[in-house]
C-alpha cells in the first residue's frame, strides 16, 4: 500500500497522532506527535468511516516535547500511548483535547482551568490486573495488551505500577511458571488461570494478590502452601484469593472469591479516613490524586451540613469524606459487594448517621431523593450519565451539581443537555489521574 509523508496537526483521544493526506483523508498514525512530520506506512485493511490508520517508517521532523519513554516496552505494549511525550506536553494535550470535545460534541467554549498533574508521574497505580498465558515449552507470558489488539507483551517490570506491587510481578511469574496449573484465558481449552491481580494501600502499604481463574481452588494443586510462602516472603502480603470467573465475558472478576491465605480486604487511609478495600471492588487507581479531588468536592458544596447525593459511588471514596466534613450524604451504588464495604467503611469511621448506602442502578433511586437535595455528585464509569438520570437531573434542578467523568466526550454529550436545561457551567477542572497515557478525567461545577 501506499506511503507517504504526513504533517500530525493533533493527537487523537487515544494519543495517535492524527494528520491528512493530500486528499484531505484523516490519518491516524501511533506513536506520532502534533508538529511531527513523517513518512507513513497507510494500513490497507484499516479504511473504516472515510477514516485511515497508518504506520510510521521514519521520522523526518521531531517534536520539541518528543522525549525518551521512561518504559523500555513502550514501543509495543498498548497499555500507555503518550509516553514519548514530555510531561508538561501531556498535560496541555489533554488540555486541548477536552476544550476540542467541548466545543465539537457541546458547543460549549469554555475557560479550563490547567490540567492537574498527578503528584506522580510513574509508580502511581495502586491495582493492576495482568493477563496470563503460557507459550511454548511452559514459559508463563504476563503482560498488557499490544496495541488494538489481545496479544500479549510480555513484561516483569511496568512502571507505572506502584513499586510496591511491580517488585511482585517477575518473582509471581516465575512461581506461577513452575507449577504445571493450566493457564487459558481465553477458555478456549478447558480453562485454567486468566489474570493476575495485584492491589496495594498507597498509605497502608498493604498488598492483595489475586488469581483469577475458571475453575476454583481444587484444580491448582499446592496453591495454598505457594500462597502461604508469598505471605512469608512478602510480610506486606495481607491476602491471597482465588477469584473464579468462568464466563467468557468482558469483566475481568467473576463474583465470587475463595481466600486462599490471610485475609479477604486490604486496609488503606484516604485523607483522614480508614477504607477496608476487596480485590474486585472500584477504587480510584491514583490515590493521592483522589484524595485532591475528595477536597476540590467538599470545596464546592454550597453550605455546612447539606443534603447531598453521591451518585455512582463505589465503596464510599467522595462519600465519606463529605460525610466527615458534616454533610448528610445519601451513596447510590449498582455493584453489591461495593455498597456492602460502603457500609462497613462507613461503620469503620463512625459515620453511618450521615452516611447511608443504597444498592441498585442511579436511575431507581435518584428521583426520589432529588426534591430534599442541596447537591449531587456524579460519577459515573465511561459510557456517562444514564438518559434517565439526567432527565430527572434536569426535571428537579439542585442547587449544585458535581460531575466527575473519565470520559470528556460523554461527559461534553451530559453537558450540553445539562447547560441547554436549567443549569450553568461554573468551573470545569481537568484532571491527570493517568499521566503517559491518554486518560483524562475532568471535574465540572454546575449550579442551578
Ligand atoms: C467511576 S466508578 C466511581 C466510584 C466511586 N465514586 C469512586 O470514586 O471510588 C463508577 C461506579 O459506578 C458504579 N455503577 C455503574 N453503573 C451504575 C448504575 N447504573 N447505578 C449505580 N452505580 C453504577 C460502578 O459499580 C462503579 O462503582
Amino acid at each position: 500500500m501506499q506511503s507517504c509523508e504526513i504533517t500530525i496537526t493533533g493527537l487523537s483521544h487515544d494519543g495517535q497522532g492524527v494528520g491528512r493526506l493530500a486528499d484531505g483523508q484523516v490519518v491516524f498514525v501511533p506513536d506520532l506527535l502534533p508538529g511531527e512530520r513523517a513518512l507513513v506506512r497507510i494500513e490497507p485493511t484499516a479504511r473504516r468511516h472515510r477514516v485511515l490508520t497508518g504506520q510510521c517508517l521514519q521520522r523526518l521532523q521531531d517534536s520539541p516535547l518528543r522525549r525518551r519513554p521512561p518504559c523500555i516496552l513502550a514501543d509495543h505494549c498498548g497499555g500507555c500511548s503518550l509516553q514519548h511525550l514530555s510531561a508538561a506536553g501531556q498535560l496541555s494535550s489533554k488540555r486541548d483535547t477536552v476544550a476540542q470535545v467541548l466545543q465539537r460534541i457541546a458547543h460549549l467554549k469554555v475557560a479550563l482551568d490547567p490540567v492537574l498533574a498527578s503528584p506522580s508521574e510513574l509508580g502511581y497505580r495502586n491495582r493492576a490486573v495482568i493477563p496470563l498465558e503460557r507459550a511454548e515449552g511452559g514459559v508463563l507470558r504476563a503482560g498488557f495488551y499490544r496495541r488494538s489488539s489481545h496479544r500479549i507483551v510480555n513484561m516483569n517490570h511496568c512502571p507505572v505500577l506502584d513499586p510496591r506491587i511491580d517488585a511482585l510481578v517477575a518473582p509471581l511469574k516465575a512461581d506461577l511458571e513452575a507449577t504445571d496449573w493450566p493457564v487459558d484465558r481465553h477458555l478456549s481449552q478447558g480453562g485454567g488461570l486468566r489474570h493476575l491481580a495485584l492491589r496495594v494501600g498507597h498509605h497502608s502499604g498493604e498488598v492483595l494478590i489475586t488469581l483469577i481463574a475458571s475453575h476454583g481452588s481444587d484444580s491448582f494443586a499446592g496453591l495454598s502452601e505457594l500462597a502461604q510462602g508469598w505471605m512469608r516472603r512478602w510480610p506486606q502480603v495481607v491476602g491471597v484469593l482465588l477469584n473464579l470467573q468462568d464466563k467468557p465475558t468482558n469483566a475481568l472478576f467473576g463474583p465470587t472469591s475463595e481466600l486462599i491465605a490471610g485475609r479477604q480486604w486490604l486496609s488503606e487511609s484516604f485523607g483522614s479516613l480508614r477504607f477496608q478495600l476487596a480485590c474486585d471492588t472500584f477504587f480510584q487507581v491514583n490515590t493521592p490524586q483522589a484524595e485532591r479531588v475528595a477536597e476540590l468536592v467538599l470545596q464546592q458544596l454550597p453550605r455546612p451540613g447539606c443534603q447531598v447525593v453521591d451518585a455512582y459511588c463505589g465503596v464510599g471514596t467522595f462519600t465519606l469524606p463529605m460525610a466527615a466534613a458534616g454533610h448528610h450524604v445519601h451513596g447510590l451504588e449498582v455493584h453489591p459487594a461495593s455498597v456492602q464495604l460502603a457500609r462497613l467503611n462507613a461503620q469503620l469511621n463512625g459515620l453511618e448517621q450521615r452516611a447511608r448506602f443504597e444498592q441498585g442502578p442511579v436511575a431507581e433511586h435518584l428521583t426520589a431523593l432529588l426534591p430534599a437535595t442541596d447537591a449531587v455528585l456524579v460519577d459515573p464509569p465511561r459510557k456517562g450519565l444514564e438518559g434517565p438520570v439526567r432527565q430527572a437531573l434536569i426535571e428537579q434542578p439542585v442547587q449544585r451539581l458535581l460531575y466527575l467523568s473519565c470520559d470528556p466526550a460523554t461527559l461534553a454529550r451530559d453537558l450540553e443537555a445539562l447547560v441547554s436545561g436549567p443549569y450553568q457551567l461554573d468551573s470545569l477542572q481537568p484532571l491527570d489521574f493517568f499521566p503517559n497515557t491518554s486518560h483524562i478525567e475532568c471535574l465540572a461545577v454546575l449550579s442551578s
